[in-house]
């Protein structure tokens, strides 16, 4: 058993707390992540109670002085953390007891740590999500940089992992730089609808002071206070739509990774990954292994982990608040850290591979990833899709079968499967035509791909200035 003494509820208990019980219920180890949140509402608060005059001005006053003094031991790591006082809202107003004294008594009017740390968590995600949108963008701006530098360079493009059509190696990077542009808007979203705030909500009914909910949330960079004291309390769906844009950016990153993986491989040989970026085995001299992407691709499972792990946690909580909830935070906590560490070195990854264009080149230059091109130039002539596919399967499988080159059917050959072929295969089939031509909207012809990057660039450009310009969500 441990004493009571300085626990702030202990008013109604007889008997301390059992130790297995303090150490159990304790969560100031990880939502001491919470301080500077926690301080940043408590100063809102105690300024909107001076101000609507619950409480004398020399006690808001010291009030301020003591939270100052609190944010600097935070700041210099001084804080003294006491697990007795369960969670990060009851250390700092302890400490106020004895920074303070008397008036931190006054601090917690018409507040709750419900309405408290919900309020916490919704300033920790506007600023998350935020540093999330602006790691996505930056990674972003490294894959258009290298798709730039490359736009010349041809490789395969791949469905079921077999060679299919050529592209450009910069349509590719494009395809990722697309993807990791909604990732950014899931957040620039989440961001959109964290602008209520909790506070004044109380334990779950609000309070029969009269605060003023609306200073409080004005203060602290919210449109408006939230329009339900219950929902206010116990929703946790911000953090849940911050776990799942985070898992599907995770996955995004997985996926990129497991690229870098494939084509970091001898079989593949298209890039190598700088030495900075690359780790050596215990055992075998020769290794130089892709752990940076692998580990990305394996920390994904956590970031799909904590996003199961909080839904699950919340689907059968009746209302209001429910100390479960206390589990949201270090699911939360880990998929932040996680996403900003892979987007980190992710980034650094792409800067810093070397591409082997020729490589690339001639795993793209392979007739067979033209076939689709020769029943193009069947179409072109009149003949119907299938009927082409059909005659084009045909004389492939001939060449597969005869050990020929599909450039080297004359138009004899070719009209001897289907009379409609008006060429030879050599003069029918190009790779620079094969890519050239692809230029509809989204395809990898140079001209379209130039467009794609400049049109990326420009909006990549406008979300940084407008992040940088205080983060207006779009
Ligand atoms: N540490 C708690 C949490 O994270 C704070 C709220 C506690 N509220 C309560 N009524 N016990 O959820």
């Amino acid at each position: 058993m441990t004493s009571n003494d300085g626990k702030l509820w202990d008013g109604r208990f007889e008997e301390p707390t059992e130790a297995a019980v303090e150490a159990f219920t304790a969560s100031i180890h990880f939502d001491r992540a919470l301080a500077r949140y926690d301080l940043q509402v408590s100063r809102a608060h105690a300024a909107m109670l001076e101000e609507a005059g619950l409480i004398p001005a020399e006690d808001g006053a010291a009030l301020q002085r003591g939270l100052d003094q609190v944010t600097r031991e935070i700041e210099d790591g001084s804080f003294p953390l006491d697990p007795a006082l369960e969670d990060i809202h009851m250390n700092i107003e302890a400490r106020l007891h004895d920074l303070i004294g008397a008036p931190a008594g006054r601090l917690h009017t018409g507040r709750s740590r419900n309405d408290q740390v919900a309020t916490d968590l919704r300033l920790y995600l506007r600023e998350t999500a935020t540093a999330a949108e602006r790691g996505l963008l930056e990674l972003r701006q490294v894959l258009l940089t290298r798709a730039r530098e490359q736009i010349d360079t041809i490789l395969p493009g791949y469905t079921h992992l077999q060679r299919a059509q050529p592209v450009r190696l910069a349509h590719h990077w494009l395809a990722f730089i697309e993807m990791f542009g909604r990732d950014g808007g899931r957040f620039a979203d989440l961001r959109g609808r964290i602008g209520d705030c909790p506070l004044g909500a109380g334990a779950l009914a609000g309070t029969t002071l009269p605060l003023d909910r609306f200073a409080t949330a004005r203060a602290l960079g919210f449109d408006r206070p939230s329009a339900n004291s219950m929902d206010a309390v116990s929703s946790r769906d911000a953090a849940m739509e911050f776990l799942s844009a985070a898992a599907i950016a995770m996955v995004h990153l997985s996926r990129l990774s497991e690229e870098l993986v494939l084509w970091s491989s001898a079989e593949f040989g298209f890039i190598e990954l700088a030495d900075g970026y690359s780790t050596g085995s215990s055992l075998m001299p020769q290794k130089k292994n892709p752990d940076v992407p692998e580990l990305v691709r394996g920390k994904t499972g956590r970031a799909i982990g904590n996003l199961v792990s909080l839904l699950t946690t919340m689907k059968g909580l009746p209302l209001t608040y429910n100390r479960d909830m206390q589990e949201d935070k270090e699911p939360l906590f880990d998929s932040a850290a996680t996403l900003r560490g892979s987007l980190e070195v992710t980034a650094g990854a792409i800067a810093t591979l070397r591409v082997d264009s020729e490589r690339m080149a001639q795993a793209a230059d392979d007739p067979m990833l033209l076939a689709t091109d020769l029943a193009e130039a069947l179409v072109r002539v009149g003949v119907p899709f299938r009927e082409a596919h059909e005659a084009v399967g045909r004389v492939v499988g001939k060449c597969v079968r005869k050990g020929l080159d599909l450039r080297s059917l004359s138009r004899e050959d070719l009209c001897a499967v289907h009379p409609d072929f008006p060429a030879s295969a050599a003069e029918l089939l190009s790779l620079t035509r094969a890519v050239e031509e692809r230029n509809l909207v989204g395809g990898p012809a140079r001209a379209t791909v130039e467009r794609a990057l400049d049109a990326a660039q420009d909006e990549i450009r406008d979300r940084l200035q407008s992040l940088d310009a205080g983060g207006s969500p779009r």
